[in-house]
Order: C-alpha cells, then sequence, then structure tokens
C-alpha cells in the first residue's frame, strides 16, 4: 500500500476524533476488521482501509465487489470508521456517513446525489454505498464506506452494470488519499451534528437527497412497498405514502420509478 497523504497525516495529529488510520492491502471486509479490533479494546475514531476485500459486504446481505485486481488498488475506496453515539442517534449515523460520502464526490469535481438512505448516486448511476453495523455489545457502530472512484476500462456486469465511479462522471483521476482526507473530515463534522444539533444535518441531508418527492418502490425487511417518498422523520425514517396508508421506513432499499 502507498504511503498515506500528508493531509491524513495532519488529520490524525490535529485535534480529530481519528486518531489512527490501518492500512491493508487485502482483507476480507474492512467492516468485520474494524469490529474485531473494538472487541480487542480499539477506542472509537479507529479507520480501517484496504486495498482490496475478499468479502466485501453491501447492504441486505449483498456482496460488495472491488476491481483491485483488473484496474488496481486505486479503483476503490474501502474503508470502515469505529465511531459512538448515543444509542437515540445512531439511526442518524447513516444519514451523516452519505452526506460525507457526498461532500467527498463534490470536491472532486462530480454533481453527486443522495438516494435515500445513503447511496451516492451521479445521475441515477450508484457510484458509493454505506453500510453502517452496531456492536451492541460495546455501544459503537462501524461505518463501513465502499466508494467507486475510478473504474475507467473496467467491464462491469451483474446487478452493477449500471453503476458509474467519480473518474467516469469527472474524466480526471481522483487523488484516493486526498478524497479520504475530505471524506473522513466532513464525516467528522457530520456525526458531530448527529449529537449536538441533529436539525442542521437533516436540513443538508433533505438539500442534497433526490428520493424524497419520488415515486418509490421500498424493499423493506417486512417486504415491498410502492408508493410516494413524501419526507423524512427527525430519526431519518422515510415516510411513504402509498395506498394503504403513511408508512414510516427505517430501514430499506429504494428505488426511484419514474
Ligand atoms: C451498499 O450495499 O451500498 C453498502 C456497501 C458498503 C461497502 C463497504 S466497502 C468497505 C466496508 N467493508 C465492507 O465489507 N463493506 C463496506
Amino acid at each position: 500500500m502507498e504511503a498515506p497523504h500528508p493531509r491524513l497525516a495532519a488529520l490524525l495529529e490535529g485535534p480529530s476524533l481519528w486518531h489512527g488510520i490501518e492500512y491493508h492491502d487485502e482483507v476480507d471486509s474492512t467492516n468485520d476488521l474494524a469490529a474485531e479490533q473494538a472487541r480487542r479494546g480499539a477506542p472509537p475514531g479507529l479507520v480501517v482501509v484496504a486495498d482490496h476485500q475478499r468479502a466485501g459486504r453491501g447492504r441486505r446481505g449483498r456482496s460488495w465487489e472491488d476491481a483491485a485486481d483488473t484496474a488496481g488498488a486505486g479503483a476503490s475506496l474501502l474503508l470502515s470508521c469505529l465511531v459512538a453515539l448515543p444509542e437515540r442517534a445512531a439511526t442518524l449515523a447513516p444519514l451523516a456517513a452519505g452526506l460525507a460520502v457526498h461532500d467527498a464526490v463534490r470536491r472532486a469535481g462530480a454533481d453527486p446525489d443522495l438516494k435515500w438512505p445513503n447511496d451516492v448516486l451521479l445521475g441515477e448511476r450508484k457510484c458509493a454505498g454505506v453500510l453502517v453495523e452496531s456492536l451492541t455489545d460495546l455501544r459503537r457502530l462501524v461505518v463501513g464506506i465502499g466508494v467507486d472512484l475510478d473504474w475507467r476500462g473496467v467491464e462491469r456486469g451483474g446487478e452493477t452494470a449500471d453503476w458509474t465511479s467519480v473518474a467516469e462522471e469527472t474524466g480526471a483521476e481522483v487523488e484516493r488519499w486526498g478524497f479520504l482526507a475530505d471524506l473522513l473530515g466532513s464525516l467528522e463534522s457530520w456525526l458531530g451534528d448527529v449529537t449536538t444539533d441533529p436539525s442542521v444535518l437533516l436540513a443538508r441531508y433533505r438539500s442534497r437527497c433526490v428520493t424524497v418527492g419520488r415515486r418509490v418502490r421500498v424493499l423493506t425487511p417486512g417486504g415491498a412497498l410502492a408508493g410516494t417518498a413524501v419526507d423524512l422523520d427527525r430519526d431519518g425514517s422515510l415516510t411513504v405514502r402509498s395506498e394503504d396508508g403513511t408508512v414510516s421506513v427505517q430501514a430499506g432499499d429504494v428505488e426511484h420509478l419514474a
């Protein structure tokens, strides 16, 4: 793995939430490794980064692929952050992470949108996802983030066939460690708002989320639901109005319909 960026070193040395970054060439899943480190006593503020995951995990039990074997380590950014939040605020962590990725993608020169809860889209094409897992025994969260930075020349297939990467949209190379520094700086700031003033975070999230106002199909743990996404609750849930009434969805996969 390459030497870390000076901005990352500055972030670690300054008065930041992030106190350590572990770099790996290859792991099963950075989320699993961050959880393991927490169980071994690592405090919140640890970030685990890998060039390649052998068993990267997405939401709803899906796998998360990177393109390190064909496009090299810079194709994707794969990281997991160990954080502690009060239990009542934990539902907002996925939104905070989505906003942080959105910020970093924008700083890289692209024009992203958020699809609830935290898919980052360029046009209607996904370029990043977030998997937040809670370690209930330790009252910690693992915030796992995967960003497709530069998949130019990579052939995609299956359900990611219509996804994209930041460089495919901007036409420019993305400096991975600078992008990570932007992302971590922003994530710290949004996580701060989660505890101090969630209304600031929710207002910013609403302004960037293209799901509210759309016709949607939502796959929830309890089944599928179709309707119009009409609002966000204070806990980050999506309010969906369907023929059967209005439902507050806490977790699910959204498909934007026409
Ligand atoms: C999604 O399904 O959209 C969420 C994808 C999250 C992928 C990231 S990559 C780094 C971290 N480690 C994992 O195994 N998953 C997350």
